[in-house]
């Protein structure tokens, strides 16, 4: 028999369906609470609440168990490439070796950005923050592809809207780059994949293709697939929320761009830096530094520390540790700040207040050394970020419209003012 919870209020009895996962995942449907009780419920950052049902992403935050469509991320950071990986969000199984071929050459066929868009590039300051560039440039992007306006695309509609929106964040963000160092914009080239090309467009020069080192391929690839999804996170649910409204990809994957933008969220891989960097300069002393994170009175936090979900290691941050030794050891970087990290890390996993609240690394602790040694810029870290989220976002933006999910729409409990007569503004 179906298991049921049942819920008592006000001496009613009410039973509510329980719904299992398929890795064992359990939750009261409360779907028809409030047309049965007159209750909502309360659950402020939803940190107890399932929005949707998805097949993209698993991840045990007690366990620290990641997978895609039900491959660990181990395997995938190990042996896939992030256009692979992106596939296999996208459209639920990885590829074969036709499949791969022809999604890598529908990739390379829009890869080109309409010329008018360079205006929108040359009207940002240089000095500009690149998520507030890229998150309008994609927005701006529905202007010039104005098929993926209609809420009701065919299937092959739909699925040309996501090989653009794919395609042209790599130009995007190499241009962003380029523009931020009042550089010439490289286009891109069909010879190359997705990463090589994205690479290319980045750390090339007008008249010559440069020879990026497969070292740096290989370590973009593995980011990218760590960032790719990460299910109901801030940014994700933004995503899916925005296109509840039927808003077209290019909207959708903005307001994605914008959630991930803040420090809590994606903006936390700068925050790192920027915070490793201070803790350099103030001679790198990190029994002090922990103390001012521990300190309630202190609005330091450890960056880079904790997270809503993972309450064990995050498997992420395990893979990003141990590649970041890998790169800089294979480029030959003796990086300060990647002793200070290592450092904090020891101390804080030894420390009652970080073992007690389960604050262990995020994938962002070491992504930015990594970043950094690649040649990247902090500030375009988070924009980094985004280029690997946007399978996920896609993913979960095409599952929600497949589902026919209903516009995202929650309540809320009233404590303002009740009952008050406007009054004149002489009178106030
Ligand atoms: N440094 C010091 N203390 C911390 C930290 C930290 N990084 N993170 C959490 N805590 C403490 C809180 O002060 C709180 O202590 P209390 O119980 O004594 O009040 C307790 O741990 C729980 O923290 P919450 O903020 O309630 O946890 P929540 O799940 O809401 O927040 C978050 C998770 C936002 C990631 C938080 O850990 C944080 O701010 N971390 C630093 C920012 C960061 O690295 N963000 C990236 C997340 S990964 C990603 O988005 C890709």
């Amino acid at each position: 028999m179906a298991q049921t919870a049942q819920l008592i209020l006000d001496d009613k009895t009410f039973e509510l369906p329980v719904i299992e996962g398929t890795e064992g995942e359990k939750a009261i449907d409360i779907s028809k609470l409030r047309d049965q009780t007159g209750y909502v419920t309360l659950d402020i950052g939803y940190k107890n609440t399932g929005a949707t049902k998805s097949a993209i992403t698993f991840l045990d935050g007690e366990q620290g168990i990641l997978k895609y469509r039900g491959y660990p991320i181990e395997q995938l950071a190990e042996k896939s490439s992030f256009i692979e990986v992106a596939y296999l969000l996208i459209y639920g199984e990885l590829p074969t070796a036709d499949q791969l071929k022809a999604f890598q050459y529908e990739l390379s066929r829009h890869t080109l950005v309409h010329e008018d868009m360079k205006k929108f590039f040359d009207g940002f300051p240089s000095k500009s923050h690149p998520m507030g560039q890229l998150s309008s440039l994609v927005s701006a992007l529905s202007a010039f592809y104005p098929e993926s306006l209609k809420p009701s695309q065919t299937n092959e509609e739909l699925n040309q809207s996501i090989i653009k929106m794919v395609a042209k964040m790599a130009t995007v963000v190499s241009w962003i780059y380029k523009k931020s160092l009042g550089h010439p914009v490289i286009y891109p080239q069909n010879k190359y994949d997705y990463v090589t090309n994205f690479l290319n467009m980045t750390f090339g020069q007008r008249t010559e293709d440069v020879t990026i080192d497969p070292v740096v391929i290989d370590a973009m690839n593995k980011l990218l697939i760590l960032h790719a999804d990460h299910e109901q996170n801030c940014s994700a649910s933004t995503v899916r929320i925005v296109g509840s409204s039927d808003s077209n990809i290019y909207a959708s994957v903005s307001a994605g761009i914008s959630a991930l933008w803040g420090p809590l969220h994606g903006g936390a891989n700068q925050a790192v830096i920027e915070m490793l960097e201070k803790i350099k300069e103030d001679g790198g002393d990190t029994d002090k530094w922990i103390a001012k994170a521990k300190d309630k009175n202190d609005p330091f936090r450890l960056m880079g520390f904790g997270h809503r979900v993972y309450k064990n290691f995050d498997p992420r941050a395990k893979i990003i540790k141990k590649a970041c030794d890998d790169i800089l050891e294979k480029l030959g970087i003796n990086d300060e700040v990647l002793e200070i990290a290592k450092r904090l890390e020891e101390v804080a996993l030894k420390d009652p207040y970080f073992v007690e609240r389960k604050l262990y690394p995020n994938v962002d602790f070491y992504s930015g050394i990594i970043y950094r040694a690649l040649g990247f810029p902090t500030d375009m870290f988070t924009v980094l970020f985004a280029l690997g989220r946007l399978p996920g976002w896609i993913a979960q933006w095409k599952e929600m419209k497949e589902n026919k999910e209903p516009i995202g729409r929650p309540r809320q409990i009233y404590v303002g003012a009740t009952d008050k007569d406007y009054v004149d503004i002489a009178n106030r």
